[in-house]
């Protein structure tokens, strides 16, 4: 039983074999006060000795006559600002007079099994109730007259909470809400690094990790997306937790717009994490009788350290996030027009581009950016989705059916939150796009963004797409959004209304996402922002992989898809092989080393392949073999990181089959070491006591050996020539000798 509830003295216990998250009804004053989240322990019927009162010291305190009352003392689990509190409160209310203080008091529990959907937004699910018990926990505020509803979900058998809150205004007169984070628990030590995952256009995802200072440390976005610069992901580890061991708390936000996520440390060591919608910028009017539902906080509690954690995220989301008919198929081999051609092409162009793609044992030909309108370049045409006839002139439909004529899958790229001013859609409706009235409106890539939070954009634009999917041969289709949101401002919404503009305009993207699902559930769906500007769980849950960055170099990609691996499982990382010199980065890296990276993905190739030599096509004959013979365990695997690409020149992962009878490990050599050191890599995951065969070693070896005493690698190892050069690296394949 994974919540017990002991209704006399008020306290919830969420539990299961890995986690347990307590806390209790306080006496006098009606708030949830938080007790305990962490590693698994017994349960007994009450917690209330790990109650702690401070006696002294306080500047204030709730209740009269009584000196233990100070909220600023008493770990909470979603707190308000101004009733002895004075750090960040999960919320903030306007009422009708002005204040900004709101107390809400318990009011009763539910529990349900399984786990309820959140109406409008992406979330974990479950197929079968018994996977998971939500707890509900009501709240009511009499002056406010407004519900609170937390809600608890705890999967069974697995490490995972989620998190998310209910505002309902049951009174008669409206308010704002100014804030509501979606999960925010009080930790009693700040023993603790912080990690996250930063970045800018075509280096996503680095890590960073810092010990927690006191005071308020925080990433966020408040540029209408996730964005490049920080992923919607926090953890606090142990400072000596590593990969392989130790405590961490992993938050993640399934959510795709503004984000807050925040570790507040005050003088007495407590450590506040929080997470939710970026309160910056943002204000909700609550009409009388109506919800607010805030995003889903997805809580990882790892005693297994970082990767623990990580492994966690991958499963639950590939297999509770991710939903439709893709969740479970390994992804096809791919083909992307973008860095073949950018928006030089045409049908001919085109079709010995998918000749040569079908010949190297490519699934998919996706057609890139440039299709429609008059795109010869970023000035034009976004927003009309109709085929350039010039370039095409058989249409969308015409080309993808002879390229399904060649035996492979076709697929199509839009960028259907964006207009460019010289498009037939910004002359009928330039009112449609997101700007302040009488201010200059900013461009990104010579384009604007169309206002999602009305509807009849969103239903115009699914009708455009329609109108090409629908008539087409598309199994694919790749949504990018290449620009943040600037002068944000709605003509469809008051003034009173404007602080909604961010979160309605990602509502509004969710809408046309779900919608087009709904009218196509055989697509395959790829998200993209410019690359990995929009990577978070919130598009997961329409999307199921994402192109992780324009950044194809196979260096840079390594410290990329590591990063992205601490949330994100490799089913849903976009990668590419793509040519050298590469465009970004001017690096030339070898053709295998390229594709050792990509593999860790979904895999796919990006370059003018009717330029490559006999050899090189030979070899990518070989790799897309490979590769198919591979992505099961690739995609379905479970992932380890082994060495970091950001600690040292050398970096190293695998994936293991859930029988451990089948791994793949890739390691990667930055620079050449001349008359470098023996090193040895120690593998993970596998039987201890199965003997192996590597390939490359004659020996069979057991799999204590291989994650104790190692995997030697030499120079020679990483290849044949006498002198490797940069970039060097190899895969090993390891496969269970048969009993
Ligand atoms: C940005 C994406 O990240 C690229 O892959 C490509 O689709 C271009 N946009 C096309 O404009």
């Amino acid at each position: 039983m994974p919540v017990f509830v002991n209704e006399k003295t008020k306290e919830f216990h969420l539990t299961n074999d890995a986690v347990s998250y307590i806390f209790c009804v306080m006496d006098h004053l009606w708030q949830l006060e938080h007790l305990y989240y962490g590693k698994k322990i017994r349960h007994r019927p009450s917690f209330r000795h790990l109650t702690e009162r401070k006696k002294h010291g306080a500047s204030a305190n709730r209740l009269e006559g009584n000196h233990t009352s100070s909220l600023e003392y008493i770990k909470q689990e979603y707190p308000s600002y101004g009733t002895t509190d004075f750090r960040y409160p999960a919320f903030e209310i306007r009422d009708t007079i002005g204040s900004r203080i709101a107390d809400f008091r318990y009011q009763g529990y539910q529990l349900k099994k399984g786990k309820p959907t959140l109406k409008g937004l992406p979330a974990v699910y479950v197929e079968d109730d018994n996977e998971a018990d939500t707890l509900e926990i009501y709240l009511f505020d009499h002056v406010l007259e407004m519900q609170l509803i937390l809600s608890y979900t705890i999967y069974a058998g697995c490490n995972v909470l989620t998190r998310h809150a209910v505002f309902t205004n049951r009174g008669r007169r409206h308010v704002y809400l100014n804030e509501a984070m979606s999960a925010s628990v009080d930790f009693p030590d700040d023993h603790f690094e912080m990690v996250t995952l930063h970045g800018a256009w075509a280096r996503e995802n680095h890590v960073q990790v810092k010990p927690l200072a006191k005071g308020v440390q925080s990433v966020s976005s408040a540029r209408g997306a996730s964005s490049h610069q920080f992923n919607p992901f926090l953890a606090l580890k142990r400072p000596e937790a590593t990969e392989r061991s130790g405590e961490v708390y992993g938050f993640s936000f399934v959510y795709s717009g503004n984000f807050l996520a925040r570790a507040e440390v005050d003088n007495f060591q407590v450590t506040r994490v929080m997470m939710g919608i970026n309160p910056f910028q943002f204000r909700w009017k609550l009409n009388p009788g109506e919800t607010f539902v805030t995003p889903e906080c997805v809580m990882v509690y790892s005693d297994q350290g970082l990767n623990g954690m990580s492994q966690t995220y991958h499963h639950l989301y590939r297999e509770r996030l991710v939903r439709g008919v893709w969740r479970d198929k390994t992804r096809p081999v791919l083909f992307n027009s973008w860095e073949a051609t950018y928006f030089k092409f045409d049908e001919e162009k085109i079709l010995t581009l998918a000749k040569e793609a079908k010949n190297l044992g490519i699934e998919l030909f996706v057609l890139d950016d440039g299709w429609f309108g008059n795109r010869n370049n970023d000035k034009s045409s976004l927003g009309d989705w109709t085929a350039n006839l010039e370039k095409l002139p058989e249409g969308i439909k015409g080309l993808s059916e002879k390229i399904e004529a060649l035996g492979m899958k076709f697929g199509l790229w839009f960028e259907p939150e964006m207009v460019n001013k010289d498009s037939d859609l910004y002359r009928r409706h330039p009112d449609w796009v997101i700007a302040t009235p009488n201010r200059p409106m900013s461009h990104g890539r010579n384009q604007y963004v169309l206002d999602f939070s009305r509807d009849e954009v969103v239903e115009t634009l699914f009708q455009a797409m329609c109108e090409t999917i629908g008539s087409s041969k598309i199994s694919y289709m790749k949504w990018d959004m290449n620009r943040n949101i600037t002068e944000v401002f709605s003509r469809a919404w008051p003034k009173n209304q404007q602080g909604e503009v961010f979160h309605r305009y990602i509502l509004g993207v969710y809408k046309l996402y779900e919608k087009l699902i709904e009218h196509f559930p055989a697509i395959l769906f790829e998200s993209c922002a410019s690359g990995g500007g929009r990577f978070d769980p919130g598009m997961l849950y329409y999307a199921p992989q994402t192109w992780a960055s324009d950044d194809t170099d196979a260096a840079e990609r390594l410290k990329i898809q590591y990063g992205t691996s601490f949330v994100y499982p490799l089913s849903s990382i976009g990668s590419h092989v793509s040519a050298v010199p590469n465009h970004q980065a001017g690096r030339i890296t070898p053709l295998h080393t390229r594709a050792n990276v990509a593999y860790f993905g979904t895999f796919g190739y990006e370059l003018d392949i009717t330029l490559l030599s006999k050899d090189e096509k030979a070899v990518i004959r070989k790799q897309t073999a490979f590769f198919k013979e591979k992505r099961a365990l690739i995609q379905f695997g479970r992932f380890y990181r082994l060495e970091s690409p950001f600690e040292s020149g050398q970096a190293a992962w695998m994936v293991v089959s859930a029988d451990q009878k089948e791994a793949l490990a890739g390691c990667y050599q930055m620079y050449a070491r001349p008359n470098a050191p023996f090193s040895r890599i120690r593998l993970q995951g596998l039987d201890a006591g199965r003997l192996y065969q590597v390939d490359g070693y004659q020996e069979t070896v057991y799999g204590d050996e291989l994650m104790h005493a190692g995997l030697l690698l030499t120079e020679s190892m990483l290849s044949s020539k006498k002198r490797p050069g940069d970039y060097a690296s190899r895969l090993f394949s390891i496969r269970a000798v048969p009993d």
